[in-house]
């Protein structure tokens, strides 16, 4: 099937299933434990309803909106990802410049395999860069400054990814980084030459931020799991995240926040916005979903900063469901992956088209020129009886 034909996430997730080696299919495809919030990140969205208006002014219908201090002109932009080279070498270059095609913000990932300078040179689109805290503290305060010089507009620090999350998936399929032949994982790259071919025959693959703090270089890791359990600091406090919001000073997010506390304690830190998110599942399973949770924290920090909400979006209408709850924006992660691994820089510009194709026809649906007028009274969850 041609990336033409995927009119939506779940026939890009189809396509990239045949096209990538099974250990590197279910690394973006799986989550933790029994994958219960994975499902319930999709599921909250689809249990609330829409209630539209009609017949109203819909002239000069415009969805930008402003996140991290940038203008962009769709109310989503892109998740940061691990490795991007390995599902296709377009990698986050790829991913990067369709961001920049649609004027939408790109995510870098620390655990990237192009580099802060490679990227921050790349584009003039809006860029943010994700940290992780490292035992090695000269490494995350070096990850800033190397921000600052390569023109990065806003830092987010991911806080839910203190251990790696168990993926079962991946033990199951012998997933290692960089990919290895082993007993396990042959006959699947045997049975993907395409993808084998374009692995072999382009640059190398390396983890462009961390390479130069990894003292045997970064072809001695056997697993995404060993490098996050051996340098991820778990000891990490807010206090941290409040002396790295200081030496960065520009817009910074906390990524991952779940609860009220923690979005306060965020404000409180100085942040300029919360990413309610549990990593799309792939960390604490059981844990509730972003959506579940972002009336509550958007009732609680709302008017003081920015509430971006990720894990599970694979649609215009939930992008617009969680506008109307409150959020400013919303971020995709495999919503954008599986079209990398199926057609390269060209899938990604095809999911994000395919989204914002969704959202405008939407807001017309619903009766909204702007996405100041979608409102909360505008969802309706639970009975769905009760009197509106
Ligand atoms: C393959 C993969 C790699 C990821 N790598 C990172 C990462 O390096 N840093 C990070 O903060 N989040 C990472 N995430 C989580 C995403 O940023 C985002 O929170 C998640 O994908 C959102 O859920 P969704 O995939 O349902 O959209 C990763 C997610 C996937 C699927």
């Amino acid at each position: 099937m041609p990336i033409s034909k995927c009119n939506n996430t779940e026939d890009f997730r189809r396509l990239a299933k045949r096209r990538l080696p099974a250990p590197l299919f279910h690394y973006i495809d799986g989550a933790a434990d029994d994958e219960v919030t994975l499902a319930r990140n999709t599921a909250a969205f689809n249990e609330t309803r829409f209630i539209p208006n009609g017949l109203a002014d819909l002239n000069g219908m415009d969805c930008s909106t402003t996140v991290l201090g940038q203008k962009i002109s769709w109310p989503f932009f892109l998740s940061p990802t691990a490795m991007n080279r390995l599902f296709h070498p377009d990698g986050e270059k790829g991913v990067a410049q369709a961001a920049a095609k649609f004027g939408t913000m790109y995510s870098l990932s620390s655990l990237s395999t192009e580099s802060i300078e490679t990227i921050g040179a790349l584009t003039s689109g809006p860029k943010c860069f994700q940290v992780y805290i490292h035992k090695d503290r000269g490494m995350t305060r070096d990850f800033v400054e190397r921000c600052k010089a390569a023109k990065f507009d806003a830092l987010c620090l991911t806080i839910d990814t203190l251990v790696a999350g168990n993926r079962e998936r991946d033990i199951v399929t012998g997933m290692t980084v960089p990919p290895k032949l082993t007993l396990k994982s042959f006959a699947s790259f045997a049975a993907h030459p395409c993808w084998a071919w374009n692995y072999l025959t382009s640059e190398a693959f390396e983890l462009g931020n961390v390479k130069r703090h990894m003292k045997g270089g970064d072809n001695d890791l056997t697993s995404i799991i060993q490098y996050v359990n051996s340098q991820f600091d778990p000891t990490v406090t807010w206090k941290e995240a409040e002396e790295l919001i200081g030496q960065w000073g520009g817009p910074f997010a906390i990524k991952g926040v779940m609860s009220v506390g923690d979005a306060k304690r965020a404000r409180d830190a100085g942040a300029s916005a919360v990413m309610v998110s549990n990593h799309g599942g792939r960390q604490l399973d059981g844990c509730a979903a972003p959506f579940d949770m972002l009336g509550r924290i958007v009732d609680a920090v709302g008017d003081d900063i920015e509430v971006i909400l990720d894990s599970g979006v694979r649609r215009g209408t939930h992008i617009l469901k969680a506008i109307a709850m409150g959020a400013t924006a919303c971020m995709i992660g495999r919503g954008y992956l599986y079209a990398l691994a199926a057609g390269g820089q060209a899938g990604v510009e095809h999911a994000i088209d395919r989204l914002t194709n969704e959202i405008s026809r939407n807001m017309t649906l619903l009766g909204c020129a702007g996405l100041s007028g979608l409102k909360r009274s505008m969802l309706q969850k639970g009975n769905p009886m009760e009197r509106t």
